[in-house]
């Protein structure tokens, strides 16, 4: 049987990692122009970096992490995320005295998850993380970067904003109450998996996609008449902000959230583009998660966007750009031919040069690679110290110099 990819992970080949490219590198630029600067964590933590800070009851934590046992006997787990791997590096690498941080990040992340479009085993995310600004001004720069890219990425007019609160602490008790009572009365019908969750935690039964479990949800409710009064004021201040710089943005009292660490404000871009996977980018605020780590306490608020999602959804393939062919007549010429490529190249010039083949042959790759020039140096001309230069749009060519010929090629980059 022929090898092939795991299933869930894919080859990504250079159309498609052209598109990855001006994604993360738009993510990148947008987020440094607020102050947030890359940084990185492994793609292997110890499997306790999520399990307790995501959340024990979660489907990442319970189906879908990629844990293993190390050589060592340690327990290893591939990053389902990236928020719990920055919150751990603010604890081991002692940066708390260093608060507010603003990071940015992309890479690989590992779910195993029921593959379909725009969903993956392995899937990689831009993401940004301010730590260490409690007020909702923060939520506000936050969001605000993330339509930003969206913006930049042409993809406004496909995606909505929808945000919502998970209150604090104390709402978060009073409305974990609220629905122990109204999912008690409907135990019976409920799933097995939300039976459990009633026990441990019945947030999660609002996340359930169980269609039975989804209409019971449909009628539970809302967490807002739960809300304490300072979770309603940072809330009312989050969308306040949003509408001072015009983000817009629509109210979800039923959005939540797939980890436990979440409090306070939740938001998602959403699309309906990509079928059920409808989340583009998405996140909220995490107070709690850097204590829960063993830190000091310390407010959080980031998110994360899927790079395929943004990908799949671009309209326009970015243009890559087009490379000059150098062109030996024939076989004697291509030790010369080398060494101008070479030359050229430490010019700044995009230089595409065939090891083999003839004149032909080469002039035909040379079109499939969408060149805009061939310099093509035969023994006469290379006689003469020139080359020529043949446009291949127009088929106009002229000789140059060959001292001369990297600033006249400069006229087609
Ligand atoms: P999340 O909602 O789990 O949040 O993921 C964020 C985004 O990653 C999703 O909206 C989606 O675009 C993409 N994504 C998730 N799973 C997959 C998958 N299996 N295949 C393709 N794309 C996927 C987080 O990960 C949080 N760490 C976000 C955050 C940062 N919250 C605060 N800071």
């Amino acid at each position: 049987m022929a090898l092939q990819p795991i299933r869930g992970t894919r080859d990504i080949l250079p159309d498609e990692s052209r598109r990855h490219r001006l994604v993360t590198e738009t993510a990148r630029n947008i987020s440094a122009r607020y102050g947030y600067a890359e940084m990185s964590t492994p793609i292997m933590e110890v499997t306790e970096v999520f399990k307790r800070t995501l959340g024990d009851t979660t489907d990442v934590v319970t189906k879908e992490m990629y844990t293993f046992e190390d050589r060592s006997g340690g327990s290893v787990t591939l990053r389902p995320e990236g928020t719990a791997g920055v919150a751990r590096a603010l604890i081991s690498g002692g940066l708390s005295q260093h608060l507010p941080l603003r990071y940015y990040y992309d890479g690989p992340m590992f779910r195993r998850e029921r593959p379909q479009k725009g969903r993956y085993r392995q899937f990689h995310q831009i993401g940004i993380e301010l730590l260490g600004e409690p007020g909702p001004a923060a939520d506000v720069e936050v969001i605000a970067v993330g339509a930003r890219i969206l913006e930049m990425l042409g993809l406004k007019d496909k995606i909505k904003l929808e945000i919502n609160s998970l209150g604090d602490t104390e709402s978060r008790s009073s409305y974990r109450q609220v629905l122990v009572d109204y999912f008690g009365d409907h135990k019976g019908d409920l799933s097995e998996d939300s039976q459990t969750r009633l026990r441990k935690n019945p947030l999660r039964i609002l996340d359930s996609k169980d269609e039975g479990d989804r209409k019971i949800v449909a009628n539970a409710p809302v967490f807002s008449d739960s809300f304490t009064a300072e979770a309603k004021d940072f809330f009312a201040a989050v969308c306040e902000g949003l509408d001072d710089i015009d983000v817009a943005y629509t109210l979800n009292p039923r959005l939540v959230r797939g980890f436990d660490y979440y409090c306070l404000t939740a938001f998602e871009f959403v699309t309906d583009q990509l079928g059920a996977q409808g989340a583009v980018i998405a996140g909220g605020r995490y107070d709690g998660l850097v204590e829960v780590m063993g830190g000091p306490a310390t407010p959080g608020v980031g998110f994360a966007g899927g790079i395929e999602r943004m990908a799949l959804l671009l309209d326009e393939d970015p243009v890559s750009s087009r490379p000059i062919a150098v062109v030996p007549v024939s076989a004697a010429q291509m030790r010369e031919a080398i060494k101008l490529a070479e030359s050229l190249r430490r010019a700044g010039l995009n230089i595409k040069l065939d090891l083999r083949g003839n004149l032909k042959k080469r002039l035909i790759r040379a079109s499939r690679d969408n060149a805009s020039v061939a310099v093509l140096i035969g023994e006469d001309e290379l006689a003469r110290g020139e080359a020529t230069v043949r446009d291949l749009d127009s088929g106009d060519q002229q000789t140059v110099a060959l001292d001369k010929l990297a600033a006249d090629l400069l006229r087609f980059s």
